[in-house]
């Protein structure tokens, strides 16, 4: 995404997207078993994912991305709700992620897997931050299918990609793909759920 393109997107997912990440937040918590610790959204754009996350419990969130205008947005969103105390943002590429060993307990990424230019390294990262019993949900989806309906009725009229529907998915992001990326990392033990309109790669503690 480019620089000017940045402010588009936030007004689409503050606008239109918005239902979906507190959907998959639920979720992600729920699948989890998780009450609290910390949780990296990755690919975080404005943050929603995450602060959806701080929502459910007792949480604190890393909102981190590689574009410096995403985390400028996701700081004020954190402001906005009252959450900057368990907020922090960090800037970086997902290939390296400048965290320690075993510190994240609850990792989520929407929208932003089929943009890593290097699948096996950042899926190591983050099965190198997970603490073992941590839990990681990467992946893409519009939420329910009243959900993806009323986007997909929005974006018609907003964006030229959506004449006919959800856009097609990049090559090399399907999950065939993906399932090779996690085990050329080591990663066996994952799971890949189809969603309306993408799919899920979690992998983790149980
Ligand atoms: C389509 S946006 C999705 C944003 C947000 N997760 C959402 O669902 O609204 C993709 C985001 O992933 C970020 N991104 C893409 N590749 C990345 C990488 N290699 N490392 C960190 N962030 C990345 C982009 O900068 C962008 O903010």
């Amino acid at each position: 995404m480019r620089d000017n393109e940045v402010a588009g997107f936030l007004a689409i997912s503050r606008e239109v997207f918005a239902p979906v990440y507190p959907y998959y937040a639920a979720r992600f918590v729920r699948e989890s078993g998780l009450r609290g610790g910390r949780c990296l959204d990755l690919g975080c754009g404005g943050g929603d994912l995450g602060l959806a996350v701080l929502g459910l419990g007792a949480f604190e969130a890393i909102l981190y991305d590689k574009l410096p205008a995403m985390l400028v947005a996701a700081r004020d969103n954190a402001a906005g709700r009252g959450m900057a105390d368990r907020t922090r943002v960090l800037l970086g590429d997902v290939a390296a992620l400048p965290l320690a060993d075993g510190c994240v307990d609850l990792v989520v990424s929407r929208g932003s897997v089929m943009f890593w230019d290097d699948l096996p390294r950042a899926f190591r990262e983050v099965r190198r931050v997970l603490t073992p019993q941590g839990r990681a949900y990467l992946g893409g989806g519009l939420g329910s299918p009243a959900m993806r309906e009323a986007i997909c009725e929005q974006m018609v009229g907003r964006h030229p990609a959506w004449a006919n529907g959800v856009p097609p998915h990049r090559p090399g992001t399907d999950p065939e793909t993906h399932a090779q990326m996690l085990r050329a990392a080591g990663i066996d033990d994952f799971v890949i759920e189809p969603d309306d309109t993408g799919h899920w790669l979690s992998f983790g503690g149980e």
